[in-house]
């Protein structure tokens, strides 16, 4: 069971209320370690029996995180079926309706309860004795509604494991002793073109399955996320919608729900680059911190190959073979969610200025409450470290309907945005841990300005403008180390700050993105109130907000904003405002006006928020300490939230 807590605590960061693993179903509220330590002082000697296990860590939508609706969850008090379960029910009404006319009694106020409840009731009225366990769960998941990655264990099929997935991402890692090709894993797959996927809100919350072979040398590990399964093996197998995966005898096979006899392709075993070194916190305090400081590394990778300094060439090897189609589109649409959406605007006029296209930017939930119009001739990016929050996948599945090219920005291979766009770029910022995105951000902020860059490749008129940003982007990994050299002097405005209900951030032109991303970090995970304001909008209201006790950070750059921010500053002042100027190093005329100065080294405009957000990570991480929260787990919040 170790293997499956460890699994498990590697997936804490997706959504961690409760927890429960199913040996004699156990389970907790609270973090993984709360089941842990339950699991060593019961310490089951039946578990000592067997290969297959399964655990859950929850994010609740249906009932509070309490241990009776933490997964597994079962089909009677014998346990007959048991199952975990990432997603939602949406028809779970009905199905507990018609369970309960047949007497079922449910435990727990969750969707999910059904699911065991339902096969039990399928393997009851069964028609014969010989029904494998797969084909329970195929005749199950046709009376579900909604998004789910499952996994089923039984008494009835001791040492078999059936899972499968619509809606909500589930992969399977193979371990073997002997070299993996595809003739070791006798699969059965049969691909169908995708069907339209109309669910929505799926419960957010992480699967962690593991199968032990009969000896032939075989594992097999179901995991929501790679993070689980890599100190295993990285050679992995991802199931796409409808697929059904059955371990029985320590043989993998995947078939597809209604498949057609004749259809038999084998799938393919993808090899991960994840290192566990790389999901390990190394001699931070916190996974975030560690990301923070990675960024000078992150950064460069998400460069590396891409851009030829010689030649002033950048190629984004996912997207070459489409340029000339992007080149010829009516607009771009470029779609995110939280850190991501700030990605996006912050590179939004870089983009339009080397691409001359109208660029808009949107938040995925928002743009499918519009039901904005999208046409053939538009393209649309998917901005996603994860590759799987679900607005943003609803809205690619929006876009596509309608013809659009869509565009995949993610730092996560095989995931679900990644494998449903036309084509995409891979951030490489490496696996980002804590739920507080940071060098995701900075990674997705760089490739996006690379597209830009590739896209400008022709035009005369902007090559002087190119060269300068690709020199801001050589130098851009040893800038990122000369901010993070500030470390204390943040700290120690951090120190003076931390007891404070509200932290305003306000800039305007390149760096009001950074207003918004530093107030999500602030507000994530120092709970304090933060607000990104645009400094063009400060005479329209939040000037209100200014007096001498209201702490407030500027951003000043010497850009084409200087002038008016330094309005905005003057207009503090007069307030009695005490900013905290964030500027350029060596700024007499801004700092006199200051109340504290974070002076920052300069480089080209559009990628200076690239150095401006990062004292404000740094600045909520400090803030959060002191305030005595887990800055890597903050209430209320997930990594990836795979609900609407
Ligand atoms: C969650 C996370 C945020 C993240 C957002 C979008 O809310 O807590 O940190 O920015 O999802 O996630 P994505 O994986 O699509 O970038």
């Amino acid at each position: 069971f170790e293997l499956l807590v460890k699994g498990l605590m590697r997936l804490e960061y997706r959504g961690y209320d409760s927890a429960g693993k199913d040996i004699v179903l156990i389970k907790k509220k609270g973090k993984v370690k709360a089941l842990d330590e339950e699991l060593y002082s019961k310490c089951v000697a039946a578990v000592l029996g067997t290969h297959f296990g399964i655990a859950h860590t929850r994010w609740a939508t249906h009932g509070e995180p309490n241990a009776i609706n933490s997964h597994p969850h079962r089909s009677d008090k014998n346990n007959e079926f048991v199952v975990i379960h990432n997603g939602i029910i949406t028809n779970y009404k009905e199905l507990k309706k018609y369970l309960n006319s047949k007497g079922y009694e449910f435990e727990s106020e969750t969707d999910t309860e059904v699911i065991p409840k339902l096969i039990k009731y399928v393997y009851d009225n069964r028609e014969r004795d010989d029904l494998s366990f797969s084909t329970l769960v195929e005749r199950v998941i046709q009376q579900l509604e909604g998004a789910f990655a499952l996994v089923f264990k039984s008494r009835y099929f001791p040492g078999e494991a059936v899972a499968t997935r619509r809606g909500s991402p589930l992969l399977i890692g193979v371990r073997s002793q002997h070299e993996l090709s595809a003739e070791h894993i006798p699969i059965q797959y049969n691909r169908t073109p995708r069907e339209k996927n109309s669910h929505n809100r799926p419960e957010d919350s992480s699967t962690a399955v593991s199968v032990t072979g009969d000896g032939k040398g075989m594992e097999y590990y179901f995991a929501s996320d790679a993070s689980a399964i890599i100190e295993h093996t990285n050679k992995v197998i991802y199931l796409e919608d409808d697929d059904i995966a059955a371990v029985v005898s320590g043989k993998l096979s995947i078939h597809r729900l209604n498949r057609q006899a004749g259809e038999d392709p084998v799938r393919a075993i993808q090899t991960l680059q994840m290192e566990l070194q790389e999901i390990m916190k190394g001699n931070f305090e916190a996974f975030m911190q560690k990301e923070i400081f990675e960024q000078p590394e992150s950064v460069f990778n998400t460069m590396r190959g891409r851009i030829c300094f010689e030649t002033n060439k950048v190629v984004l090897g996912g997207l070459k073979d489409h340029l000339k189609e992007i080149k010829r589109c009516r607009r771009l649409i470029v779609i995110g969610c939280g850190t991501s959406f700030h990605a996006a605007v912050a590179t939004r006029q870089i983009l339009e200025e080397l691409t001359e296209l109208p660029v808009m930017v949107e938040l995925a939930s928002d743009f499918l409450d519009r039901n904005t119009p999208v046409f053939r001739d538009d393209v649309c990016f998917y901005i996603s470290q994860s590759g799987e929050t679900a607005d943003t996948l609803m809205a690619l599945r929006y876009c596509k309907e309608r013809g659009a090219l869509t565009v995949g920005v993610t730092n996560t291979v095989g995931s679900s945005i990644c494998r449903e766009t036309d084509c995409g770029v891979h951030i490489n910022a490496g696996p980002e841990i804590g739920v507080a995105s940071t060098k995701a951000y900075t990674s997705q902020f760089v490739s996006l300005i690379m597209f830009g860059l590739m896209m400008s490749e022709d035009r005369i008129s902007l090559q002087g403008r190119r060269l300068e940003i690709i020199n801001g982007l050589r130098t851009l990994p040893d800038m990122i180390k000369k901010v993070l050299a500030l470390d204390k002097n943040i700290k120690s405005i951090a120190d003076e700050l931390y007891e404070q209900k509200s932290l305003l951030v306000m800039g305007r032109g390149f760096n009001y993105a950074t207003c918004l991303e530093g107030a999500l970090k602030i507000k994530e995970i120092t709970y304090m109130h933060s607000e990104g304001i645009l400094a063009g909008e400060l005479k329209h209201g939040p000037l209100a907000l200014i007096d001498k006790d209201m702490p407030v950070i500027m951003i000043i750059m010497r850009d084409a904003c200087y002038t008016k921010c330094q309005n905005a500053l003057q207009q503090v002042t007069a307030r009695s405002g005490r900013p905290i100027i964030l500027c350029c190093q060596d700024d007499p005329e801004v700092s006199k006006n200051a109340y504290k100065t974070i002076g920052l080294p300069q480089t080209v405009d559009c990628l200076q928020g690239i150095l401006s957000v990062i004292p404000l990570q740094l600045m909520s991480f400090h803030l959060a300490v002191l305030r005595g929260f887990d800055v890597d787990c903050p209430r209320n919040l997930a990594k990836s939230v795979t609900v609407e």
